[in-house]
């Protein structure tokens, strides 16, 4: 018997006034719409409303026990979501404004358990993308929004991505264009007496102590153990072939050259995903360029996965020197990796 598969139009519309007007209407109607963030696209609907977030977790294929971020536009607007704000996270607030950083921080009894999954506390973000701003003012409202991929896929960067996962799936994506990061904020749990690092991200631990003049910590979770943040422990980012990762050294450029010989000796098509300095060397060999520096790899990760998945049978990507947007990169990527795929 065939099964019926409720499905429904998904426009995409360039971001302007009119289809933020537009976005925001079906937010505040408890639908769904997709829109560019400074990090990767969110999916959002209003962070109020039960009923509204859990067509995030249908649309997405997001397991109920994984808590979604709740992006707002000022600082009055945290407030509003949470219980408490920490002296540290005020601090950061103030100087920082919108920025690529998630503040985990006691909830206030207005947003539903649906969100947090059912914990105490909750995620806040004020999102640097003009566009995300203006949705969240039109609405008047919090916006719950995690990254708009499916369940496990590469984050999207681009609304094409959004448009792969998702078609069928929500009414509307606005498209802002390419993401400047490309990778998700830095969420910072605030509940502790030092701020832990959950998730490394777009906002580096460095700038992040230079702020507040102290220590942060960082969460070292084993990529299938236990975790602190409940997204840490399902399978991340996987594209739809397999990756190998070649760690950083001073060997580097050795290792991928062996690991793509490897592959070519077996018939299996790799190719190299490497920094820009690395590409004279590889002898014709093929590659993708990560570019020069931390932070264009970084915005180049999950377009790269997504573009080179179903075109190789294995990537073979170096890490980055762990420092800086260099751990954002090497934690997706390791993660990525850990979703074993064989050929
Ligand atoms: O850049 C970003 O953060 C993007 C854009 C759209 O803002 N959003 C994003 O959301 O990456 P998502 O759902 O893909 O990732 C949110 C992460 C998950 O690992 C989740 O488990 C964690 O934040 N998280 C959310 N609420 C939490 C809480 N109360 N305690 C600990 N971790 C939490
Ligand atoms: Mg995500």
């Amino acid at each position: 018997m065939l099964k019926y598969i409720k499905t429904m139009f998904t426009e995409i519309l360039k971001t302007n006034e009119a289809s933020i007007k537009k976005a925001a209407a079906l937010i505040k109607a408890g639908e769904t719409a997709a829109f560019p963030t400074e990090t990767v696209y969110g999916l959002g609907a209003n962070a109020l409303s039960e009923a509204a977030v859990k067509k995030i977790f249908d649309a997405k294929g997001r397991p109920s026990d994984n808590p979604l971020i709740v992006h707002v536009s000022c600082l009055e607007d945290v407030y509003a979501v949470a219980l408490d704000i920490p002296q540290s996270a005020k601090k950061l607030i103030g100087a920082l404004g919108p920025a690529p950083l998630t503040y985990i921080v006691k909830k206030s009894d207005k947003i539903p358990a649906v969100v947090t999954a059912g914990l105490d506390t909750v995620a806040v973000r004020i999102p640097a993308h003009p566009a995300a701003l203006a949705l969240i003012r039109e609405c008047g409202l919090p916006i719950a929004a995690p990254s708009a991929n499916g369940s496990g896929r590469p984050s999207p960067t681009s609304a094409a991505h959004v448009f792969a996962d998702l078609n069928g799936k929500i009414p509307l994506i606005l498209d802002g264009g390419e993401c400047g990061m490309g990778v998700e904020s830095t969420v910072v749990d605030f509940t502790l007496a030092v701020p832990m690092i959950l998730r490394p991200g777009g906002f580096s631990k460095e700038a992040l102590e230079e702020i507040l003049g102290d220590e942060v910590k960082l969460y070292k979770t084993a990529l299938n153990g236990p975790a602190k943040s409940p997204g840490l422990k399902y399978g991340h980012y996987a594209p739809r072939c397999k990756i190998e990762v070649i760690p950083y050294s001073s060997e580097t450029i050795q290792s991928l050259i062996a690991a793509y010989d490897y592959y070519l000796r077996k018939n299996i098509k790799s190719v190299i995903i490497c920094a820009y300095t690395y590409v004279n060397d590889l002898g014709g060999r093929e590659y993708v360029s990560l570019g020069k520096t931390a932070a264009e790899a970084a915005r180049s990760l999950f377009k790269i996965l997504r573009e080179n998945e179903d075109r190789y049978d294995v990537l073979v990507c170096h890490t980055l020197p762990e420092e800086g947007v260099g751990r954002a990169f090497n934690d997706r990527l390791l993660r990525a990796a850990a979703v074993n795929k064989f050929c």
